[in-house]
């Protein structure tokens, strides 16, 4: 099926490894010009670039630069628009986090998971909005903990809390410009930030077991739902959260 998203323009922010990455293979191969933002590891986005150029005969441009910091999303925006003058797709995948029991978080801890998984969000948007036009779609990429509750996830799980309702509030805004902003959320995904998780092997284990689908959800099938999300498909969905998780929420 076209999905008519050829020769249109996406900024990824994590667009380098992980979900971010098979969300940008996935626009790729539609005919989708991507622009991946990435913080530190300049060899796998290096990487990541050169084997969607491969794929696709179009070689992704590069942004490094800190989503958490609103002056740096600002100058981030201001290399994209050397670039290109309009932006059709915009996900906000990037995330960190502190991972530690709700009683030992300090302020730096929340304000660090905060502004890298909440506020990012909207700073793209302002930032940004110059550049969206009607039937430009936002995508805002959260997970479980923004519902439910996980051990040593509180920061991580109310900043996506947070996303979440950042989305439902950018929406009533930016829906009236026939812009579409949404949320995906995952389940547990076996990408790299997962080694960051103390209970990594148990973490996985658990998920499965707890899966209707029986099996656990891959950054594939994430970035299957995200196309949809960015296709002309979705122009009705506004506001929502959509939960890519094999029916793992569902299981009393
Ligand atoms: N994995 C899961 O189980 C899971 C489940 C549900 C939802 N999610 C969500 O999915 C999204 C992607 O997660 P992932 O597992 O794919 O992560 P990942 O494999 O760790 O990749 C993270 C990506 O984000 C970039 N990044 C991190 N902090 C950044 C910052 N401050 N500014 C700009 N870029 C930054 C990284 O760049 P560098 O390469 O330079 O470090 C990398 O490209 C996140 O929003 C996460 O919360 C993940």
């Amino acid at each position: 099926m076209d999905l008519n998203l050829k020769g249109k323009v996406a900024l990824i922010t994590g667009g380098t490894r992980g979900i971010g990455r098979a969300i940008a293979f996935k626009l790729a191969g539609e005919g989708v010009q991507l622009v991946l933002n990435y913080l530190r590891n300049r060899r796998a986005a290096e990487e990541t670039a050169a084997e969607i150029e491969a794929l696709s005969g179009q070689r992704p441009l590069l942004l490094k630069g800190n989503v958490g910091e609103q002056d740096k999303v600002a100058a981030l925006i201001a290399e994209f628009q050397e670039h290109h003058n309009h932006l059709d797709i915009l996900i906000s995948n990037a995330a960190s986090g502190v991972l530690r029991s709700a009683l030992e978080l300090t302020p730096r801890h929340l304000q660090w998971t905060l502004e890298i998984n909440a506020l990012a969000l909207l700073w793209l948007s302002q930032a940004a909005r110059p550049l969206l036009r009607s039937g430009s779609k936002i995508l805002a990429v959260s997970s479980l903990g923004s519902t439910r509750a996980f051990p040593n996830y509180a920061a991580v799980g109310a900043s996506k809390a947070a996303l979440e309702s950042l989305v439902r509030h950018l929406s009533l805004e930016l829906a009236p410009q026939g812009i579409n902003i949404n949320t995906l959320s995952a389940g547990v995904v076996d990408t790299e930030a997962l080694t960051h998780f103390p209970n990594r092997e148990a973490l996985l284990a658990h998920s499965l077991a707890q899966t209707p689908a029986g099996k656990l959800v891959t950054p594939d099938d994430v970035a299957d739902v995200a196309l949809f999300l960015c296709s002309p498909l979705a122009q009705m969905i506004h506001g929502q959260t959509l939960t890519v998780d094999g029916g793992y929420n569902i299981v009393a």
